[in-house]
C-alpha cells in the first residue's frame, strides 16, 4: 500500500480542504501517514498570505528534490493559494522540476484525475484554472478530529482589502445554500460531530439564492439535536449586522467568542486599507456584543508598517488595543504582495520600524490576554477536549467556550470529545492550566 502525507499551511479553510483532498486519497487506497519522508505521495497545500510563507514552502520544496532522486515513484503536488499565481506557477516550473502535480483552489476536485493520469503516463500535470462560480463540496473528508468539524459556507472573497492576496487567489464571493449547509452539518452530527466552525474569508456576508442571511443560518444550525456548539471564522467588521449580535442573546449554542480583525486603530489607514469601517464604528460593533454578551471573548488581526504609517497613526492602534482589551491578537507585520495595490504604495515602512513597532504591539497584546486570562483564575469552564497534550503527555488539551486554549489534569481515561468541567488554577499568555472539577 502507497503512504501519502499533506502539509498544510496558511488558514482553516486550506486546513478544510486538506481534509477533502486526504479524504480523496483514502477512497484510492493510499494510507496516512505523518511523516512525509516516509510518504510515496507528498500534498504541499500552499498559503500566500504573507511573504514568510513563500519562503517557507520554497525552503520545503528544495527538500523534496534529494526524494525524488533516491525514489523516482515519489510523488509531490502542489495546491491551494499559490499556483493561483502565474509567476509561481512558472517558478516551480522553471526551478523546481520534480514537482508532479499542480492543482489550483478551483481545481480541487480533479486532483483524483490528475494523480490517475501521472501514474499512466509519468508525465508532469497541471490544471490551475477552474470554474470559480461553482461551488465544489466533497464527499468522504477525512476530518482532523471525531467531534470537530470545518464546514465551508463562503467561498471566496470581493473586498480587495489593498494589503490581500486572498480575493485574487480564491476568486468572487460564493455562498452555499442554507438547506445545503445544514444538511452537511446534520449528518456530521449523527457521525459524532458536536461542535461545528462554520468557514469563509467573510462569512458575515453569507447570502443564499433563497435570500437566507447568517444570521438565519445560525439559527437553523442552533436547532439541530447534537451539535453542542456552533463558531464562525472569519467576520469582516463591515459587515456585522445587529441580527448577527442577536444571535449571541437568542442561540445558547453559540460560542461566546468572536474573532474580528481591526487590522488598524486609525482612520486614515483603514481608509487605505479599503475596510470600510472606521474606529467609531469598530466600537460601537464591540459595545453591542458586550451590551449582549457581557462575557464575550474578542480576538482580532492587526498588521503593522503598513505603508505610510507615521509613528502617531501607529500609536492609535496601540490605543485602540489598550481600550477594547482583547482576549487575544494575531499581530502581523505588513508583507507586500506582488498584484495589490498597497504594494506598489509609496512610503513603504523600512523593516527596522516594522519590527520595532511589531515588538512594541506584541507587548501591549500580551499584556491584555493575560489581564483576560487572569479572569478565568479559580473559575470552572466547561472544555471540549481534543486529546492529550502535547507539551506534557500526562496534561489533556482543549478549548472553552471562549476558544481559550486550556490544559488539564484528569484522573479519567479516554476523555477526547468529551465537554469537561476544568478548574483553573493558573492563567498564561496563550493558555491556562487547571484540574478537572469531580465536586
Ligand atoms: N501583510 C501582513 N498581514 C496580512 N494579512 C493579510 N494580508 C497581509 C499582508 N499582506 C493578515 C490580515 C488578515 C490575516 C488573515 O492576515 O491581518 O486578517
Ligand atoms: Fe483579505 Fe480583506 Fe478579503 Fe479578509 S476581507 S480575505 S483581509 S481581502
Amino acid at each position: 500500500m502507497k503512504k501519502y502525507n499533506i502539509i498544510t499551511y496558511g488558514c482553516q479553510m486550506n486546513e478544510h480542504d486538506s481534509e477533502n483532498i486526504a479524504g480523496m486519497l483514502d477512497s484510492m487506497n493510499y494510507i496516512y501517514t505523518d511523516n512525509p519522508l516516509e510518504a510515496d505521495l507528498v500534498v504541499m497545500n500552499t498559503c500566500s498570505i504573507r511573504e514568510h510563507a513563500d519562503k517557507r514552502f520554497f525552503g520545503m520544496l528544495g527538500q523534496f528534490k534529494n526524494i525524488k532522486k533516491n525514489n523516482r515513484d515519489f510523488i509531490l503536488c502542489i495546491c491551494g493559494c499559490m499556483p493561483q499565481q502565474d509567476r509561481i506557477v512558472e517558478e516551480i516550473k522553471n526551478s523546481f522540476s520534480w514537482v508532479d502535480i499542480i492543482f489550483g483552489t478551483h481545481t480541487i476536485g480533479e486532483f483524483p484525475n490528475l494523480l490517475k493520469k501521472r501514474l499512466e503516463t509519468g508525465k508532469k500535470q497541471i490544471s490551475i484554472v477552474g470554474d470559480s462560480s461553482k461551488i465544489c463540496t466533497f464527499e468522504n473528508t477525512r476530518r482532523l478530529f471525531k467531534h470537530k468539524a470545518l464546514v465551508n459556507i463562503t467561498y471566496g472573497c470581493n473586498n480587495f482589502c489593498t494589503y490581500c492576496i486572498v480575493p485574487y487567489t480564491r476568486g468572487r464571493e460564493k455562498s452555499r445554500s442554507l438547506d445545503d449547509v445544514v444538511r452537511e452539518i446534520k449528518s456530521l452530527s449523527e457521525d459524532g460531530v458536536i461542535e461545528v466552525t462554520l468557514l469563509g474569508q467573510n462569512v458575515n456576508s453569507f447570502k443564499d439564492i433563497n435570500g437566507n442571511d447568517f444570521s438565519d443560518l445560525i439559527r437553523e444550525v442552533n436547532k439541530i439535536d447534537r451539535i453542542k456548539r456552533i463558531r464562525f471564522m472569519t467576520s469582516h467588521p463591515k459587515d456585522i449586522s445587529d441580527n448577527l449580535i442577536e444571535c449571541y442573546r437568542d442561540c445558547e449554542k453559540l460560542c461566546k467568542h468572536i474573532h474580528l480583525p481591526v487590522q488598524s486603530g486609525n482612520n486614515e489607514i483603514l481608509r487605505r486599507m479599503n475596510r470600510h469601517y472606521d474606529v467609531d464604528r469598530y466600537k460601537e460593533i464591540i459595545l453591542k456584543l458586550r451590551k449582549v454578551c457581557p462575557d464575550i471573548a474578542i480576538s482580532t488581526d492587526i498588521i503593522v508598517g503598513f505603508p505610510g504609517e507615521s509613528d502617531d497613526e501607529f500609536k492609535d492602534t496601540l490605543d485602540l488595543i489598550k481600550e477594547v482589551q482583547f482576549d487575544s491578537a494575531f499581530t502581523f507585520i505588513y508583507s507586500p504582495r506582488p498584484g495589490t495595490p498597497a504594494a506598489d504604495f509609496d512610503n513603504q515602512i523600512p523593516d527596522k520600524i516594522k519590527h520595532e513597532r511589531f515588538d512594541r504591539l506584541t507587548e501591549i497584546v500580551n499584556e491584555s490576554s493575560l489581564r483576560k486570562n487572569k479572569m478565568l483564575e479559580n473559575k470552572i469552564v466547561p472544555v471540549l477536549v481534543d486529546g492529550k497534550s502535547k507539551r506534557n503527555n500526562k496534561m489533556w488539551t482543549g478549548r472553552s467556550e471562549d476558544f481559550k486554549l486550556i490544559n488539564f489534569f484528569s484522573k479519567r481515561e479516554n476523555l477526547t470529545g468529551e465537554i469537561v468541567p476544568v478548574l483553573i488554577d493558573e492563567a498564561k499568555t496563550f493558555s491556562l492550566d487547571g484540574r478537572e472539577d469531580i465536586s
